[in-house]
């Protein structure tokens, strides 16, 4: 079978990571996929060759529309970030036909609705595991390993940088400034870090996670969002002392009065499992009435860890492609026609 065609947007921290991975275990995801999957056309305005060797041997282009508006491309992964011009393009690549795979968070939890109204009326998926925890499978865990259950509540430490900025505040008596420096270095941080440490980023997460747990419309502006921002080494220490952790948590829940969203720095036990999760790994347990309570870890920012989450859609947008076409929206795509309409 001919493999599928990937139009890659964006060749920066993970559009990188991306492309490697895809190469260098292409015999396993092939094998995985039933079929090879390759990426055919990239866009990026600039990108250091040097970090994804391989791309001279592709059609690279500084026009992302011209990605999305090529016949050949069967999904177009989106990894520019940001509302738009990723909004569009992600529209316009669904228009088109082609099936979408993004990292983009902001995008969902923000245009969300419109885009899976959009992918349902056209026959299209989109899928998005990396938006939420980085490397970690939580959209799958939720969606698919846990759909046999009622979800009580889900709570987790969902922002790297977050996590990696208190853990280096408290283990090293580092300065706030110094360490979002670093984790902007490392390729943790949003272009925009204020998303991560103000808690925008965590409540974009936070938001997609809820609608997926109790089927509700994605309604970022109901999302209670408070940051690390003000948290100060002070903070970090004097909570050490009293036997708490600092951890910047969101919350999901079921409430008699709906459902409960918010992000918020939070005092955990020490001895407590999540209060143990540092430096950029992230960590969400979830409370569900058959299974009760499970536990997800993994690293939630850096290259690899999210091109782990976005080759994982692509090997199940491929598979689904490849099989039964009737079957193919419910398996991946969220289904407006399902939301129930809990009040937040
Ligand atoms: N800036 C995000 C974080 C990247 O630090 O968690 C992964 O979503």
């Amino acid at each position: 079978m001919k493999p599928v065609k990937v139009g890659l947007l964006g060749l920066g921290t993970v559009g990188g990571g991306t492309f490697n991975v895809l190469r260098r275990n292409a015999e396993e995801i092939e094998r995985r996929a039933g079929r090879g999957i390759e990426i055919t056309y990239a866009a990026a305005r600039e990108y250091d060759s040097d970090t994804v060797p391989g791309i001279q041997n592709i059609r690279v282009s500084d026009d992302a529309f011209a990605v999305v508006d090529d016949p050949d491309i069967d999904i177009v992964v989106e990894l520019i970030g940001g509302y738009e011009p990723a909004r569009e393009l992600v529209l316009r690549a669904i228009a088109n036909g082609k099936h979408v795979v993004t990292a983009n968070k902001a995008l969902i939890a923000t245009h969300g609705n419109e885009i899976f109204a959009a992918a349902q009326k056209k026959g299209v998926m989109v899928a998005f595991e990396a938006a939420v925890a980085g490397g970690m499978p939580i959209i799958k865990a939720v969606r698919e390993g846990l759909a046999a259950n009622r979800i009580d509540w889900i709570a987790g430490i969902i922002n790297g940088t977050g996590n990696f900025i208190l853990t280096e505040m408290r283990d090293k008596g580092r300065d706030f400034a110094d360490v979002l420096a670093e984790a902007q270095a490392l390729g943790y941080a949003e272009a925009d870090p204020t998303f991560d440490v103000e808690g925008i980023d965590a409540a974009h997460k936070l938001c997609i996670l809820g609608s997926l747990a109790f089927g509700i419309p994605l309604q970022f502006d109901k999302v209670y969002t408070e940051g690390i921002s003000k948290i100060t080494r002070e903070d970090v220490t004097f909570a050490e002392q009293l036997g708490y952790r600092i951890k910047h948590l969101g919350v999901t829940r079921r409430t008699p009065a709906g459902v409960e969203l918010r992000v918020h720095p939070t005092l955990i036990p020490e001895k407590r499992l999540i209060a143990n999760v540092d430096g950029v790994m992230n960590a969400v347990l979830v409370q569900a009435d058959a299974v009760g309570p499970t536990l997800y870890y993994g690293a939630g920012a850096g290259a690899e860890p999210t091109a782990s989450a976005v080759v994982a859609d692509l090997v199940d947008v491929t598979r689904t492609l490849t099989a039964d076409p009737e079957n193919r929206v419910p398996h991946l795509a969220f289904q407006p026609d399902a939301l129930s309409d809990l009040p937040i």
